[in-house]
């Protein structure tokens, strides 16, 4: 069977790399959320439980196939007025059992935060960036890939627009063999 591509799709501030403040986005920008919406559909979308709580509100994203990671996995905590769309959910203790439920899919996508990301990117196949330009104050921070740039990825396409620009990088080597070890 053909390996599931392990992309990680984030929007970093490109000057001290934030990327989120008290649970939410730091800023809003309407382009980049409707380019998350259109690459992500109807792929799997791996989150870790504060976002799923803080970010999306416990509303799963439609017609996607949203895993939820937390140590303490919950079944029966979809927002109310959520309930009634389209979606798929899994609640899973694990990055690793994360990505096992993906495992017969084309792309699995790590969409945060970033606890999630900085124990991704030694996983991932793709990096999709959007570097959002200025500086923003913020409490989570993605975690410094830039040593990587040239050694284990390659940019791939750069696409820049007013205030923002999107960045793809493929993998193209891996610093040890590829396993997952859970820091927890
Ligand atoms: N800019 C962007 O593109 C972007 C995208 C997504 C999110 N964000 C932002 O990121 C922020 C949230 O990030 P965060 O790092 O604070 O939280 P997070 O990564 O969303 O969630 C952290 C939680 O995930 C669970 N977890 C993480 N690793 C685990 C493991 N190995 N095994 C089991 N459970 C694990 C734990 O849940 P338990 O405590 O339940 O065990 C942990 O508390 C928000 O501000 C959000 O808006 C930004």
């Amino acid at each position: 069977m053909k390996k599931t591509e392990v992309v990680i799709i984030a929007a970093i501030a490109e000057s001290n790399r934030v990327i989120g403040k008290n649970g939410k986005l730091p800023w809003r920008i309407p382009q980049d959320s409707k380019r998350f919406q259109d690459i992500t559909l109807g792929y799997p979308v791996i989150m870790g439980r504060k976002t799923w709580e803080y970010d999306i509100e416990k509303c799963p994203l439609v017609k996607r196939f949203n895993i939820v990671i937390s140590s303490c996995p919950e079944q029966e905590s979809v927002s109310e007025h959520c309930r009634s769309y389209p979606f798929e959910l899994a609640f899973v203790n694990s990055i690793q059992e994360a990505l096992k439920n993906a495992e017969d899919r084309e792309k699995a996508f790590i969409v945060g935060g970033a606890s999630i990301y900085s124990q991704s990117l030694n996983l991932a196949d793709t990096l999709e960036l959007t570097l959002v330009e200025g500086s923003f104050e913020g409490d989570t921070f993605f975690p410094n890939y830039e040593h990587l740039i040239g050694s284990q990825f390659k940019l791939v396409s750069r696409e820049t627009h007013p205030g923002f620009r999107y960045e793809t990088y493929r993998r193209i080597c891996y610093s040890h063999t590829r396993t997952y070890s859970d820091p927890k």
